[in-house]
């Protein structure tokens, strides 16, 4: 079956270039077809001190815990290498390879698990290359193709907002000759809905096999479900999939940047000449005692779940049904138009994720602590009743 790909470059008011289009079967997307499917919006309010300190900061999904005890330790002794080049890094990549059962060829560092996406960007998508994904998802990629003016293929996610694998399989082979790599996030983000492991083993065997699949798995330790499973192994067999994982949620580093790539080495070695390689000491040292406190992110992981489980419970009890969130965040269903929502919250205090087109009545919320979620459902109850 012929697709009916379109492909196109536009710009959206309010954002950067954003790439969008490419719709997998017209059949799914009647409903959002009114709406740019991504809107690239970047740009985030700046914050003083005292408004920082302030706000519930519920907009970008991080652990609201902050680093344990045994990794803010490993920071500060590492503080003494900030004046140096050459300095012991606690062997991070090794480190890294060991936790995941690979080699430490399969590993690249990158700035975050975004600086892997825009490496990935740099490494497949020139001479006019593009990349296949959905929307919405964490839109990097999309972005880093526009600011490139590369173009990109982007499907509407599925009714029930999951990720229509199909149609991804045959939109990678419709455009096989076109296509540099096809961008997978499980659990998604700003859904927080997993890919079944079955349904990422058909993408895998559907896409030609030198089209890499990059899979972000940047929420990976807060999933749940069972038919969800990490596609590391798939590296381990040396098919043509990256995974890229973060510091920044379950281990509490996001505002100090490490994430990396696990990938078969010719992958990597393919990307590596597009990295920056400037991770700073204290992440690297804070990264290697992060992996090792396993009790951390296990209290991290069952404090968060438990919070978002009791917050989207307070919801449906008033009447707010919430999508079915595997991860740190999840998006409750507004039944009205989520931007004057967003600003209410603000004038409130309290910071809650952006617009995601075209899930325009859907707000997506980060999971706090104890006290900003409380904070949250308060502000929910009059921000809803007006
Ligand atoms: C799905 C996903 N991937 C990647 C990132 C990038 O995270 P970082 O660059 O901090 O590792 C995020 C951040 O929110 C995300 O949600």
């Amino acid at each position: 079956m012929t697709m009916p790909i379109g492909v196109s470059r536009r710009r959206f008011v309010g954002g950067l270039a954003a790439a969008v289009g490419a719709l997998g079967t017209t059949a799914q997307t009647s409903s959002i077809s009114q709406a740019p499917l991504v809107r690239s919006t970047r740009a985030r309010p700046r914050l003083t001190i005292q408004e920082y300190d302030a706000a519930a900061k519920l907009a970008y999904n991080e652990n609201p815990f902050g680093p344990p005890e045994s990794v803010v330790k490993a920071m500060a002794s590492a503080h003494r290498f900030g004046n140096r080049y050459n300095y012991p890094d606690a062997d991070i990549v090794e480190e890294i390879a060991a936790h995941h059962g690979v080699t430490r060829e399969n590993v690249l560092l990158g700035a975050g698990s975004s600086e892997i996406l825009q490496v990935a960007g740099r490494t497949f998508l020139p001479g006019g290359r593009k990349v296949v994904g959905v929307a919405p998802t964490f839109a990097e990629v999309y972005e880093y193709a526009s600011g490139v003016r590369a173009e990109s293929i982007i499907l509407p996610l599925r009714d029930d907002h999951s990720q229509d694998i199909s149609a991804l399989v045959r939109a990678t082979r419709a455009n096989h000759r076109d296509v540099g790599f096809v961008y997978l996030c499980t659990p998604n983000n700003p859904t927080g809905v997993v890919v079944p492991r079955k349904e990422v083993k058909l993408l895998l065997d559907g896409v030609p096999d030198d089209v890499p699949v990059l899979i972000d798995e940047a929420y990976h330790h807060y999933v749940e479900h069972p038919d969800y499973a990490t596609s590391i192994p798939y590296v381990v067999e040396g098919r043509s999939v990256i995974v890229a994982r973060t510091f920044s949620k379950i281990y509490g580093l996001a505002g100090m940047r490490l994430g990396y790539a696990i990938a078969p080495v010719s992958l990597i070695d393919r990307m590596r000449p597009h990295a920056s390689g400037s991770i700073n000491a204290l992440v690297k040292w804070a990264g290697a005692a992060a992996l090792r406190d396993t009790a951390s992110v296990e209290r991290v992981r069952s404090a968060t779940l438990q919070l978002r489980k009791s917050t989207t419970a307070e919801l449906g009890k008033l009447g707010y049904t919430a999508l079915p969130s595997e991860t740190n965040f999840f998006m409750v269903h507004l039944t009205r138009e989520v931007t004057p929502v967003i600003d209410a919250f603000r004038a409130k205090g309290v910071l809650v994720g952006r617009p995601f087109p075209p899930m325009l009545e859907h707000l997506r919320v980060s999971v706090g602590t104890p006290d900003e979620m409380q904070r949250f459902l308060a502000a929910f109850r009059e921000v809803m009743r007006t």
